[in-house]
């Protein structure tokens, strides 16, 4: 599975000289930081924790819910460490220079790995690590989105798809030989904060991803299997859509959100899988059967993809296409 540079960077100089500069900022919008603090709120159910953050900057992102006994910070900057507030101690330690986590065995209840894995140049040797210094039935938690230091992030990393990202780092931890299974939750496709600075660009909310599994050797665990995403907006209910469904022909609304649907020119290409001139399209980024579309096609099996509502005007037909990114197919709006 790696080849000899999967875990080169584009630079290669001391991790100390780039973390030495303070970054008090937010490494993803604030959607997808709330996301961040809610599944770690969600996963975290001992009454009071001892918890490493690892990779830890400034914020360790503790939703309120949770009272550590002692929160430890491992991190490059020193600066943005001591200024942290959920740290009870923090340490500066190159995992790159040295894997080996200066801690005993059975320690922490928790350990959070948060906007940082693709970092790691020696990633399996860490996550072993982990698995030493966590409690059995402890948590190791991974959360990754899809920006980064593109010079400090490793070569497999950067030349993965986001979905490959997710079995890479699944790998991980089967490599290590002491985790349970490890579960998989994704927040993708969400409306992006209209104060964000990029939010102009038309893109939505970062995606968020975690992976997390529980050491092995535990009691039977509290902690929840599968998260589900109280973030994903409501549908109308079965009754209504199929009353919107058939009258689309005369309103051309979305079903799903009643936004005016647009004419749409069919690309007529050897691939094209449909046979007429025009379509209409859901274009809002903000179509509840779209923005939910991402993690239904996920549990499907297809990663990076959703679908926007559709209509056929010649067969009368309601139907769906898939999309990779909001942008995709928008070039054959026509009116
Ligand atoms: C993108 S920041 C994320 C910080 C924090 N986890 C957060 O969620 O805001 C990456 C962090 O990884 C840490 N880091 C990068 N390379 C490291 C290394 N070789 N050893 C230890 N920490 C490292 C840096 O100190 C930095 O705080």
């Amino acid at each position: 599975m790696y080849s000899n540079d999967s875990f080169s960077r584009l630079d290669e100089s001391d991790d100390s000289i780039f973390y030495a500069t303070d970054r008090f900022v937010q490494h993803i919008d604030s959607f997808a930081l709330k996301t961040v603090e809610r599944i770690i709120g969600e996963l975290v159910i001992e009454d009071d924790p001892v918890i490493l953050d690892l990779m830890a900057g400034w914020d360790s992102h503790l939703p309120s819910t949770i009272q550590p006994k002692r929160v430890v910070g491992l991190g490059l900057n020193r600066n943005e460490l001591a200024q942290n507030e959920s740290l009870t101690d923090w340490l500066c330690h190159d995992l790159n220079k040295n894997p080996s986590l200066p801690f005993p065995d059975n320690t922490f209840d928790a350990v959070l790995n948060v906007v940082s894995v693709d970092y790691m140049t020696r990633p399996l040797e860490v996550v072993r690590e982990v698995g030493r210094i966590l409690k059995p039935g402890g948590l190791f938690l991974v959360i990754f989105s899809n920006r980064m230091f593109e010079q400090k992030a490793v070569k497999l990393w950067r030349h993965s798809a986001e979905g490959e990202r997710v079995l890479l780092v699944e790998e991980f931890f089967n490599q290590a030989g002491i985790f349970t299974r490890p579960q998989v939750f994704l927040s993708k496709g969400k409306p992006r904060p209209h104060e964000d600075k990029y939010a102009h660009f038309g893109i939505p909310s970062d995606p968020i991803y975690a992976v997390y599994a529980e050491k092995n050797g535990g009691e039977t665990s509290a902690r929840p299997k599968r998260l589900t995403d109280s973030a994903l907006p409501d549908l109308p209910d079965l009754k209504e859509l199929e009353r919107r469904k058939a009258a689309v022909k005369d309103t051309l609304q979305c079903p799903h959100c009643s936004e005016k649907l647009l004419k749409w020119e069919v690309p007529q290409n050897p691939f094209s899988q449909w046979d007429l001139e025009f379509m209409f399209l859901c274009f809002n980024d903000e179509c509840p059967y779209l923005v939910r579309g991402w993690d239904v096609m996920y549990r499907q099996g297809n990663t990076g993809l959703s679908y926007r509502f559709a209509y056929d005007p010649v067969r009368d037909q309601c139907l769906s296409v898939p999309v990779p990114s909001l942008q995709a197919l928008k070039e054959g709006i026509v009116e």
